[in-house]
């Protein structure tokens, strides 16, 4: 039996097979057949090539699914939608498993070496230059490494910049920003200027006026559970802070109005466990306060990251991220390809009726697409579509439902491609 399906596993250049495709609930009227598989495989690519026929009562429908050329490698791998912890790059993971084995031929593991041995210390030091050329980020800010989550910065970013009589002013974006605002109040004086709440935070608020006196203004560049995104920032003299969690790395930034940017590691720098810091130096210090040594941004600063034992591994892996962002041409080529993915997948939204986009068009995130079915009972036969496309991560945040698919730098847009595909199919045979 599973020798007639599959003996493409077994002779992978010999078989070109027709295999039956079983219809799913809400189609149950509908035959398919998949002709799937390797046509031929050559040592590093994968001809891969997908022939799908449905007939149904009302309308024959014949679809060309799939052709696509796959490095070999990355046959086994899913399409890895998830919002965070994310896809990174497979030549990153494989050189971190190395590193996990043995860190540049010494016979010892990267986790068995000292924070402070000079292999660590190459490490970090390559990996802040990294962010430093990728974002052009001058010796006037600290660009630092650190644990406790982009969340930590939430009451860092006050406990450090704002004084008790200080004002500062917030942008509620969603859940994250208004997380920010919840912890901020604590410290000294919170002016929330803008929220897009009421909408159900279906976009980037508009028409605020930003008082002068602030100390900073604080937005989160990319919001990661509705799907909405600042694509120009504010123009403001004062300061502007930010959580870029889930857009760092994806575009260009000009950092000269920033006081602070903070961004978890999880989507587009590395893995979970660290958080990058850039920080204006003229922004620190100048009020007093007691602040607990950890939480100090000036005692990370004057020991490079290395105040206590740093998170090695996820600021290896930051930096093995940062090197394939740079090899790929930087920021630049990161946006470029973002861009493309993001089109593919928006055009999909706005030109099948089967779907429809969560957010006013101007503000929609290339990070995170936000998206419903129009028809609510297909909502789980859809998953299901995707999941049997290997496609993963796709279901919306708990708190916002519908589906989410997030496009970080690493997601290939051949990944893009088969979630494209896979819409337009379950719409055929659902209309
Ligand atoms: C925009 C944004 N800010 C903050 C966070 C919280 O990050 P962490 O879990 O690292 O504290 C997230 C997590 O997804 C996020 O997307």
């Amino acid at each position: 039996m599973w020798l007639f399906f599959y003996p493409h596993l077994l002779f992978p250049r010999l078989f070109f097979i027709l295999r039956p495709c079983f219809p799913s609930k809400a189609a149950a009227n509908v035959k398919g057949f998949l002709i799937p598989r390797n046509i031929f495989s050559k040592k590093n690519y994968f001809f891969s090539f997908r022939f799908h026929i449905t007939s149904s009562i009302q309308k024959p429908n014949f679809a060309l699914y799939f052709a696509t050329i796959t490095k070999k490698h990355n046959l086994m791998k899913k399409h890895n939608f998830n919002a965070g912890p994310a896809v990174l790059p497979a030549s990153v993971l494989e050189k971190a498993a190395q590193a996990v084995q043995d860190i540049n031929g010494i016979g010892l593991s990267l986790l068995e070496i000292s924070h402070r041995s000079p292999e660590f210390s190459a490490i970090m030091d390559k990996t802040v230059q990294l962010v430093r050329d990728l974002m052009h980020v001058d010796e006037g800010y600290e660009v630092l490494f650190l644990t406790g989550g982009a969340s930590s910065q939430f009451f860092m970013v006050p406990l450090n910049l704002l004084g008790p009589d200080e004002k500062a002013c917030y942008i509620d974006s969603g859940a994250w920003s208004s997380k920010a605002i919840k912890e901020t109040g604590r410290y000294g004086k919170l002016e929330v200027i803008a929220s897009s709440k009421p909408d159900g935070y279906t976009h980037i608020p508009k028409n605020y006026s930003i008082p002068t006196d602030a100390k900073y203004l604080h937005f989160t560049s990319n919001n990661t559970i509705y799907g909405t995104q600042f694509h120009a920032f504010p123009e403001t003299a004062v300061p502007l802070v930010a959580d870029m969690s889930s857009d760092i790395m994806s575009r260009p930034v000009d950092v000269r109005p920033f006081g602070l940017i903070y961004a978890g590691a999880q989507k587009n720098i590395g893995p979970a466990g660290t958080t990058l810091v850039i920080v204006r130096k003229d922004m620190l210090g100048t009020f007093e306060r007691d602040i607990p040594s950890m939480l100090d941004y000036r005692n990370h600063a004057s020991n490079n990251s290395l105040y206590n034992t740093a998170p090695v591994f996820p600021i290896f892996v930051s930096m093995l991220t940062l090197q394939w962002i740079q090899d790929l041409g930087g920021l630049e080529a990161m946006e470029q390809r973002n861009r493309a993915k993001q089109e593919l997948l928006y055009r999909e939204i706005d030109s099948n009726p089967l779907f429809k986009g969560r957010c006013v068009p101007e503000d929609r995130s290339w990070m995170n697409v936000t998206f419903e079915v129009t028809r609510p009972e297909l909502e789980g036969d859809f998953l299901k579509a995707c999941k049997d496309a290997g496609i993963e991560g796709i279901k919306g945040h708990r708190s916002a439902g519908g589906f989410r698919a997030s496009l970080y730098n690493a997601l290939p847009q051949e990944s893009v491609q088969v979630l494209v595909d896979v819409m337009r199919h379950f719409s055929a045979i659902n209309q």
